[in-house]
């Protein structure tokens, strides 16, 4: 009898979900004759037997270009600190054990988690009780330590780089200052490297604190130059030197997730008081996390897929494939989820944005 292996998607979607499950499938089923089940809501679907569900090479044909996951996902319910309300209010209990008996009733003998951060520290957690876990990384943040680049960031990157080129011709028309504010948590990958890809002229990233001043005198540099528009990208954990994140909501109902978002209006706010020049803010959004994966994240995504079953083969569990150079490799998860992979303020890229004239507020 071959192997029941289980997978499932946490944290928040990125393009590339669906290609990791088809690799995984394809290639348990072809390669090795295990079974797949697929579980839906993340660790979540743990939880709730009837979540849990056999993927087949039927169930995973024609979602290789799919954005979203077709398992489902959740950014909230950690096992091991799981919302549940009590006599009126909300608590926290560890339901850890109820996944690892619902695990072995299943007969799963081990376990993809496909996340970020969070869902991967949950799943270190669960390779310390005693389960065979095996991780993949996803974010379109970029921000996992080990590994070169997580799928998903690219997309995001064609999809801030797309809403940039557009931005242009309509600054341009206008003579207005244009901001762009951009997802990615704590770290400022995709505003670095969309706003290099974009010809932004100002790059705030949560790394290099900014200063107004330094924005408002771009600006103005720019204006005596002749260009009477300017591109800005913000990501959304920049913050001013001296001051704080704009936190749209804390988090909450066991989730430790603040959300962020506004900075982008609140720097609108700080030109326009400093200029007399008309500025319009643009969020992007989700739809940074939308659509169809590009050719990278695709081929990225099946390639993560199927080392994860050659490594449960392997028996390397508690471990993560990553991306160094052009190769996969297997790493412990617990070194991919100490810290976060930030941007070095002093670092090439950066250095490039600067020797391009950009402004990075400081
Ligand atoms: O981590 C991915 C991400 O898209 C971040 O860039 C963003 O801060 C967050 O998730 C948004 O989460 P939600 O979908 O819960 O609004």
């Amino acid at each position: 009898m071959g192997k029941k292996i289980g997978i499932l998607t946490g944290g928040g979607d990125c393009p590339g979900l669906n290609a990791v499950i088809r690799a995984v499938v394809k290639c348990a089923v072809i390669r090795y004759g295990w079974q797949v089940i697929g579980i839906e809501d993340g660790f979540d679907g743990l939880l709730d037997l009837s979540k849990c569900k056999p993927l087949t090479l039927e169930s995973v044909r024609g979602i290789l270009p799919r954005g979203g996951t077709i398992l489902g996902t959740t950014n909230h319910g950690n096992p091991f600190c799981y919302p549940v309300e009590r006599d009126g209010s909300i608590v926290h209990a560890d339901y850890s054990d109820r996944v690892i008996d619902n695990l072995r009733s299943l007969g799963i003998e081990a376990l993809i988690a496909v996340g970020g951060e969070g869902s991967l520290k949950i799943a270190l957690d669960l390779s310390k009780k005693g389960i065979a876990v095996v991780g993949v990384p996803k974010t379109i943040d970029n921000d996992l330590q080990e590994t070169d680049f997580t799928f998903g960031y690219n997309t995001a990157l064609e999809t801030a780089t797309d809403a940039l080129d557009k931005l242009h011709s309509t600054a341009e028309s206008h003579h207005r200052v244009m901001i762009l504010e951009v997802m990615g948590r704590y770290a400022g990958w995709i505003a670095l490297e969309s706003g290099i890809a974009g010809g932004a002229d100002v790059i705030l990233i949560p790394e290099i604190p900014y200063q107004a001043e330094c924005i408002c005198t771009s600006i103005k540099k720019r204006s005596a130059r002749g260009s009477r528009f300017s591109i800005i990208v913000v990501a959304e954990g920049a913050y001013p030197a001296g001051g704080s994140r704009v936190v749209a909501k804390k988090g909450d109902n066991g989730s430790t997730i603040e959300r962020l978002g506004g900075i982008g209006h609140f720097v609108a706010q700080q030109i326009e008081q400093c200029l007399d020049m008309d500025v319009r803010v643009t969020v992007l959004g989700h739809l940074q996390r939308g659509g169809s994966p590009t050719t990278f994240d695709r081929a990225l995504a099946s390639r993560f897929g199927a080392t994860a079953v050659q490594m449960i083969a392997k028996e390397q569990f508690g471990q993560m494939a990553c991306l160094r150079g052009r190769s996969i490799i297997a790493v412990p998860i617990e070194n991919a989820t100490r810290d976060l992979k930030l941007v070095d303020p002093d670092g090439e890229i950066v250095r490039t944005a600067l020797d391009l004239g950009i402004t990075l507020g400081r």
